[in-house]
């Protein structure tokens, strides 16, 4: 499907027909094996005006309702994307996608929900959150936010009120790098981490020393090495250790639950596995390039190519996405994301005589329920249940919005995808429906196909034709106080009651 500018896939409007008028909002998904993330049976799946009604076997289509016929195919939730960039203002450039496309192609590849990075503007997070706002008026899928901080200070303090209390905000991103631009000291992050969890807000970190990310850049540059390779050079696995070991010990010292996103190196995975044994509440988020891609194709002669694959933190040599892998089958990482940040061949030319000046980020959103499904089911390394945890369940229990989202219940949001396990498709910049005119997954060959993908009970992904509506997507109110809350007042009070009285001496 080939997105010709802006007017790209919307066949209903561009008949001149109303939205709904093609769509029945009945519709009777038959004879699949439906798959939850806690069961799965062979079961049909009935739909009414975006909600899901009834999941049994044997149910019977009346008059008026549509049967789609799912046999030998699963029925799973949609998938929910934790982690993505679009429009994004970043190293002076705006990611290539803009809500609309970006979701357009999500929901060609199985995704129907995200959770976007909201940025600060100058430092506010008030008119951070309008201006995404502003953006989002174009989706066609259900959306979330979540916030960056930036900085510190009352005002910040104030306006995390504001967007937990009453905008559904109930995350917040703080950057241990891009230092000069949205690195945040640890002191920021001790108080950043203190108000989320007053808040009953997940305070989530990108890990990598930015200090010395700058130090490893001057290196390079000395070193006269200014191509795409030098980025993975400069910013080493262990940079990422130290950030998020340093990371994960101000959360346990502040008793919040603490979201580790964009986890690339064995090193940071150590620091979660070791958290984690020893009690600690903290999730990693592994993400689709992270697992299957490594840093070979930095290396490339062809700028072009080297620069696609330019992200922070970077693509690892071979062994840390084996152990990425791993990691989140045996339950270390928890949840996958894309952080779908597509900048254009144009734009990573900026940086063609310095690595430094690279757009980051790589395309995902599209690709990313494939390329879990090849890499971790095809291989016998989850199950397709695991599969529904780690692209759409865990997400939406840690971000509050279960079973509304991530189940195919009763009562749950239509958003539902028809997985073919035994036909395949073929990744390619050709035929994707992002706006970047590269792809890091270029010619790739998955076995297993999202064929359909329902959005609030319409059919918008069938026989390789989207059909998606500009401005039908739904801004998803996300409460505080997720599972990850419970209990941590109990967890307080045992720190407390451990501090042995204050000893008073003769003055
Ligand atoms: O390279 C990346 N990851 N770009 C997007 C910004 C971020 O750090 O998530
Ligand atoms: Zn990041
Ligand atoms: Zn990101
Ligand atoms: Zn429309």
């Amino acid at each position: 499907c080939s997105l010709g500018g802006d007017e790209l896939i919307c066949t209903v409007e561009s008949q001149g027909l109303e939205c709904s008028s093609q769509q029945t909002n009945k519709l009777l998904i038959q004879g699949g094996i439906v798959v939850n993330a806690d069961f799965q049976q062979q079961a049909d799946v009935y739909i009414e005006h975006g909600i899901i009604k009834l999941v049994a076997p044997n149910l019977k289509a009346v008059d008026g309702v549509r049967v789609i016929d799912a046999t030998g195919k699963f029925v799973m939730p949609g998938g929910i994307d934790p982690h993505t960039h679009l429009a994004m203002p970043f190293m002076g450039q705006e990611t290539c996608d803009d809500y609309f496309s970006g979701q357009a192609a999500a929901l060609a590849g199985g995704t129907t929900m995200h959770i976007d990075f909201a940025l600060p503007v100058d430092g506010n997070l008030a008119a951070g959150y309008q201006a995404w706002m502003k953006k989002a008026e174009e989706s066609c899928m259900d959306y979330g936010f979540h916030m960056a901080i930036s900085k510190w200070n009352d005002d910040v303090a104030k306006d995390m009120d504001w967007l937990v209390k009453e905008k559904g905000i109930n995350s917040f991103k703080f950057f241990m790098a891009y230092k000069g631009s949205l690195m945040v000291s640890d002191e920021e992050i001790i108080q950043g981490f203190k108000k989320c969890k007053e808040l009953g807000a997940v305070p989530q970190v990108h890990a990598e020393n930015g200090d010395a990310v700058e130090e490893g850049q001057n290196r390079m540059i000395q070193l006269g090495i200014t191509g795409p390779e030098g980025h993975s050079l400069s910013r080493p696995s262990m940079l990422e250790g130290e950030a998020t070991g340093r990371a994960i010990r101000l959360a346990k010292f502040v008793n919040t639950p603490l979201y580790v996103v964009h986890v690339m190196s064995i090193d940071a995975l150590d620091e979660i596995s070791r958290a984690r044994h020893s009690g600690q509440r903290v999730i990693g988020e592994p993400v689709a390039s992270g697992l299957a891609l490594d840093d070979s194709k930095t290396w490339d002669p062809d700028f072009k190519i080297a620069a696609q694959y330019i992200m922070s933190p970077p693509l690892r040599p071979a062994g840390h996405k084996e152990a990425l892998q791993a990691a989140l089958s045996s339950g270390i990482l928890q949840l996958v994301a894309t952080d779908h940040a597509p900048f254009n061949s144009t734009q990573k030319a900026l940086g063609k005589h310095d690595f430094r000046v690279i757009p980051n980020g790589v395309n995902g959103i599209e690709e990313r329920m494939h390329i879990v499904w090849d890499t971790m089911v095809n291989s016998g390394k989850i199950s397709p249940m695991d599969y529904v945890r780690v692209t759409s369940a865990a997400c939406a229990k840690i971000f509050n919005i279960y079973p509304r989202k991530g189940a195919v219940l009763p009562g749950s949001d239509a958003d539902i995808i028809i997985l073919n396990p035994n036909a395949t498709t073929t990744i390619s910049a050709k035929t994707h429906h992002s706006r970047i005119d590269t792809n890091v997954y270029e010619g790739w060959i998955m076995k297993g196909n999202i064929e359909v993908t329902v959005s609030q009970g319409n059919v918008v992904w069938e026989k390789g034709t989207l059909n998606v509506h500009r401005g039908k997507g739904r801004y998803v109110y996300m409460k505080p106080f997720s599972y990850l809350f419970d209990g941590l007042d109990k967890l307080d009070a045992t720190y407390l009651t451990s501090l042995r009285a204050p000893v008073h001496r003769a003055a």
